[in-house]
Order: structure tokens, then C-alpha cells, then sequence
């Protein structure tokens, strides 16, 4: 148990060090990219969903490993990054990242992937219209989530932005990428969803 918390321990340290990712004090309306200590507590007691899918196992993977202290509760971003080139942490929107524009490519992706079948194999097969852009863009996905990348600075002379994307190849196996991929694929959408108030 204590190894298991360990990282997301570690993580939370510094999230909490550069402040802002949680709830600011009553009164001030939450944003949908805020955590609550009490939202941390409940994703971390989560047991792993039994006979999972690989979107089902993706998310509690996304919840487990802390992916969402610093990408927010469902990927959407918006969390601040003190001097980082782009303010704020981006949103995981992996469709768009994907250049999977029209949704029936999406689910025709995601298809595969729920039959358990890796990308990687469909190369001759191609699934979807421009698939060689496809698996360029998951393969540095995936390269991102396994090796990291530090923000850039956006003030090449201020300090160093406090949260940088770790790497969880040590951690996190092939297939439990594929989860993340498939979650993220499947629930993150491009754009902010109506009604939910912007950061
Ligand atoms: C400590 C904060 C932090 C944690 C925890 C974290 N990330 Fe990141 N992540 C970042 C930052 C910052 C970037 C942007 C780095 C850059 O600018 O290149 C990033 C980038 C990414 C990208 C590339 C997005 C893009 O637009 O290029 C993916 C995909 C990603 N993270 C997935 C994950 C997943 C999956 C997890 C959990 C297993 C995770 N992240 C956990 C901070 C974090």
C-alpha cells in the first residue's frame, strides 16, 4: 500500500507546493479544474474496477496515478504553472492530439482498442482515413507519457515552472498506457462542454 501512494504521495507534495490546484477558501465559485483534498481521498481509496474495460481501467489509472492533480479531474487542464510557456497545464483533449477530427474515426479507434488490439498492428489495416498520421501522433503520446517533458520556460530568465510532466515508464506498463490513451480518447473532448465555466 504505502509503495503503491508513494508516487502519487510525491506528486501531490509538489502540486501542493506550487499551490493553486486546489479549491481556493469557500466563497469563491469552484472551476471544474480544481481539486478538493476530498476528491484526492476518494480517487486513491478507488479499487480497481474488477473485469475492467480498457476505458474503465484507463480512468482509475488516470485517478490512481495522480494524472489528475496536475490535468485536472477529467483532463480538461487549466491548472496553473508558475513561468510555463503556456500558463497553464494543457488539456488532454487526445482526439484532437490524435488528428482524429470526425467522431466515427474515434470510435473506430477506440473499437480496436476495446477488442484489445494494438495500434501498432494495423498498420497494413489502417482503420480510419490517414492512419500513418494517427500512429505518429499516439506513438509521442505515448513517448510523452513514458519518458516525461519538462514545461518549457515561458521567461527564458524566470525560474523553472514548478510542474513538469514525470515519467511513469518505470510505472506504468504498455497496456496501462493504452488505457490512458483510451480513456483520454474516449473523454476528453476538444473544447471546454457548454455550461461548464471556463478557468
Ligand atoms: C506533476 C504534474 C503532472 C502529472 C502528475 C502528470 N502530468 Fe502530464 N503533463 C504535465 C505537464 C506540465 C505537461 C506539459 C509538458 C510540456 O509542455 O511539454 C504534461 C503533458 C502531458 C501530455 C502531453 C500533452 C500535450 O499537449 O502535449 C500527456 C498525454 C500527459 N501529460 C498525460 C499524463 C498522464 C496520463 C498522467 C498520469 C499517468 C500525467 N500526465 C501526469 C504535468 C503532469
Amino acid at each position: 500500500m504505502i509503495s503503491r501512494i508513494a508516487r502519487p504521495l510525491a506528486v501531490l507534495a509538489t502540486v501542493l507546493n506550487a499551490s493553486s490546484a486546489f479549491a481556493q477558501p469557500p466563497g469563491t465559485p469552484a472551476t471544474a479544474s480544481q481539486n478538493t483534498p476530498q476528491s484526492v481521498v476518494k480517487y486513491w481509496l478507488e479499487p480497481a474496477p474488477a473485469q475492467a474495460g480498457v476505458v474503465e481501467r484507463g480512468k482509475w489509472l488516470f485517478r490512481q496515478k495522480g494524472c489528475f492533480l496536475c490535468h485536472g479531474p477529467e483532463g480538461q487542464g487549466g491548472i496553473s504553472n508558475r513561468n510555463y510557456i503556456k500558463d497553464t497545464i494543457p488539456r488532454l483533449a487526445l482526439a484532437t492530439q490524435l488528428k482524429l477530427d470526425d467522431p466515427e474515426d474515434v470510435s473506430a479507434i477506440l473499437d480496436q482498442m476495446k477488442r484489445g488490439v494494438r495500434l501498432d498492428t494495423l498498420e497494413d489495416s489502417a482503420p480510419v482515413p490517414r492512419f500513418n498520421v494517427v500512429l505518429a501522433q499516439y506513438h509521442s503520446v505515448r513517448d510523452v507519457i513514458r519518458n516525461g517533458n519538462p514545461a518549457g520556460k515561458k521567461d527564458p530568465k524566470g525560474p523553472k515552472p514548478p510542474l513538469n510532466m514525470p515519467s511513469w515508464g518505470r510505472e506504468l506498463s504498455d497496456a496501462d498506457i493504452d488505457a490512458l490513451v483510451a480513456y483520454l480518447l474516449s473523454a476528453v473532448p476538444a473544447e471546454e462542454p457548454r455550461g461548464t465555466p471556463g478557468h
